[in-house]
């Protein structure tokens, strides 16, 4: 059974891969520098507080049965040093740290956003957009503990465990020996939950990438679900998905809870046993430690599995961090398929004639929804596209755009095969109205102006005065500067459609593609806009799909298409003439109206 998008996984890499951390090392890469005087700061507060049991010891040994005060001060005010020095170290680290940490999250998704604006259709039409989102908002933003604080972490308490081990061999080498055998111990734990644990991980990113898109998709059709009463069945799917999600997140931090007390326990063994194996040999003078020496010794022990715990606790954030690094990489390694050929050249200004030859195209493989479609129109020509719904009407303007590569065939305005010209040079000459007009939020004049930044305000007014936009328009709050919302509500299908046409017209494009652009405008303004859409076409090849007859029967052409094939192709009066499928939808048509 095919399931909904929202309910599918994303597919789970296997293995541990250390390229991910490579590759964000090239976002560190220009914080070497920084990262560098941390890592020492951070070393020598470590190596300082090393002294603290050495100190303890020196206590204990000499200025403590001595009863000498002066000693007993001093080592109070060199520990009193060392933690105000540690501290400074500290706030330094976190500071830098974070700075540096978010400089770098900014970056990805800097890097994740350009390329997401890049990406073709056919990327968006495979996956929902709440995954997308997903990707650039959490992810991303999850990043920030490995950035900021882990990493610096990870490399000084490993340094650190260097040091400790160092002061406890000098202190003894035996004892260091049998301190450390709980490490086995943990190694092969940590071996045993390893995969599970990142599987574990990995789910709840997709478990999370789900529940996103299903509240993306809910919010963007929540009119459609509340005229249908669907509310109480969303609900249902939603907590589902978000039932998934907390579990596979608890299934996750269980091992995360498991190690932490692993280690403790280990530790607080070690300690114990060093405790009674040292007091047993002191009873027994087999040994030459001091009590001082001792409770250093065991001190240092606490301070061994102190960074492990931290390293330990942290692989689980490394963990985390490589479940989305993978999705995060795999975004920006989306390969984006329509992309300009290595040796594309401008397209020069375009004169507007254009020709199909023999085009074949799929969106998906094998399934062909245009077959073998030729033809041609000459600069200036207003061209029509008319066909029952799914024939592959919005399929032909949407290859002239380059929108999707084609599968066989060519392409040439001007001669000039498109797929040899760059898409930006392309796109900038072509003005596409497409069948839903989309509406950003900001002001209208904005919105009029998206496809031409220069414009001016007389521009746009000239423009919206084309095409009746202008009275709707000037009746608004605030006219050109009224603010819509997202997606244009507050204003009419019509309306959107009157300022999409504004729009495309500005933009002042040699080749005009309008796709149902009049489908939801009244016949009265339609009728008035005849006027507008007439000056509108001059100078242009025009692409016009329309359903409403009336639109297209002065075109020049009209191509009338099904099932991906052209069937007839002629003038309005050539086509009545032939008694074809046109002339059959032109008499439903005209039937209709009587
Ligand atoms: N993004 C897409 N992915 C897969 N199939 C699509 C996509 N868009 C359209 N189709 C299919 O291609 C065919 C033609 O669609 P379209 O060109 O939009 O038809 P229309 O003539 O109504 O504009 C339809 O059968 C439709 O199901
Ligand atoms: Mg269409």
């Amino acid at each position: 059974m095919a399931r909904n998008t929202y309910e599918v996984d994303e597919e789970l890499e296997t293995g541990f891969d250390i390229e991910k951390l490579k590759r964000i090392s090239i976002y560190l890469k220009p914080y070497k520098k920084t990262i560098f005087w941390i890592l020492f700061l951070m070393a020598t507060s470590s190596i300082a507080t090393m002294f603290i049991p050495i100190i303890f010891m020196e206590a204990m040994n000499s200025a403590i049965p001595q009863k000498d005060m002066s000693q007993i001060v001093r080592l109070g005010i060199d520990i009193l040093a060392i933690s105000i020095y540690v501290s400074i170290v500290l706030k330094i680290r976190s500071r830098v740290m974070t700075k540096m940490g978010q400089n770098i999250i900014y970056e990805i998704r800097k890097d994740i956003f350009t390329h997401i604006q890049n990406l073709p259709f056919s990327y968006f039409d495979s996956r929902p957009h709440g995954k997308i989102q997903v990707r650039v908002v959490n992810y991303v933003n999850n990043l920030s503990d490995l950035l900021s604080t882990g990493l610096v972490n990870v490399l000084t308490e490993a340094g650190s465990i260097v040091f400790i081990v160092c002061f406890m061999l000098y202190i003894d080498v035996k004892f260091t020996i049998i301190s450390m055998i709980g490490l086995p111990v943990l190694i092969f734990i940590i071996c045993i939950i390893n995969s599970k644990q990142r599987k574990a991980w990995q789910k709840a990113s997709n478990k999370q990438s789900n529940l996103n898109a299903y509240i993306s998709e809910s919010i963007n059709g929540i009119r459609i679900t509340q005229s249908f009463v669907r509310e109480e069945e969303n609900m249902k799917i939603f907590n589902r998905l978000s039932g998934n999600y907390r579990d596979s997140w608890m299934q996750a931090v269980k091992y995360n809870f498991l190690l932490g007390p692993i280690v403790e326990n280990i530790s607080a063994f070690s300690t114990s046993f060093i405790y009674v194996l040292s007091v047993y040999l002191i009873i027994n003078d087999k040994t030459m430690l001091t009590a001082g020496a001792i409770v250093a010794f065991t001190s240092y022990i606490g301070r061994f599995w102190a960074p492990i715990n931290t390293i330990v606790s942290f692989y689980n954030t490394i963990l985390t961090s490589l479940s989305y690094l993978e999705r995060i990489f795999e975004t920006i390694d989306e390969p984006i398929e329509i992309k300009d050929k290595e040796d594309a050249k401008d397209m020069p200004k375009i004169d507007g004639n254009v020709v199909f030859d023999k085009v074949c195209f799929s969106y998906e493989e094998g399934a062909y929804v245009l077959k073998d479609i030729s033809f041609e129109v000459k600069s200036g020509q207003s061209f029509a596209i008319v066909g029952p719904t799914g024939a592959g009407k919005t399929t032909i303007v949407n290859l002239l755009s380059r929108f999707y590569n084609i599968n066989s065939g060519h392409i040439y305005i001007d001669g000039i095969d498109i797929e040899n010209v760059t898409i930006k040079s392309l796109r900038k000459q072509m003005g596409v109205m497409m069948q839903e007009s989309f509406i950003f939020s900001g002001t209208i004049m904005d919105n009029i102006r998206y496809g031409n930044k220069d414009a001016t305000d007389e521009e746009v007014i000239r423009a919206s005065k084309t095409v009746c936009a202008h009275d709707f328009i000037m009746q608004m709050e605030n006219g050109y500067n009224t603010v819509v919302k997202e997606r244009g509500a507050g204003l009419s299908t019509g309306q959107k459609q009157l300022i999409s046409f504004a729009r495309a017209l500005l933009a002042n494009p040699k080749i005009l593609i309008l796709d149902e652009a009049t489908s939801s405008i009244d016949t009265e303004t339609e009728i008035a806009l005849q006027e507008g859409l007439k000056k509108l076409l001059q100078n242009r090849t025009s692409f016009i799909i329309a359903h409403r007859l009336s639109t297209i029967k002065n075109s020049d052409c009209i191509l009338y298409v099904d099932k991906g094939q052209i069937v007839e192709k002629g003038s309005h009066n050539e086509l009545i003439a032939k008694k074809g499928a046109y002339y059959k939808l032109y008499m439903s048509q005209y039937e209709f109206l009587k």
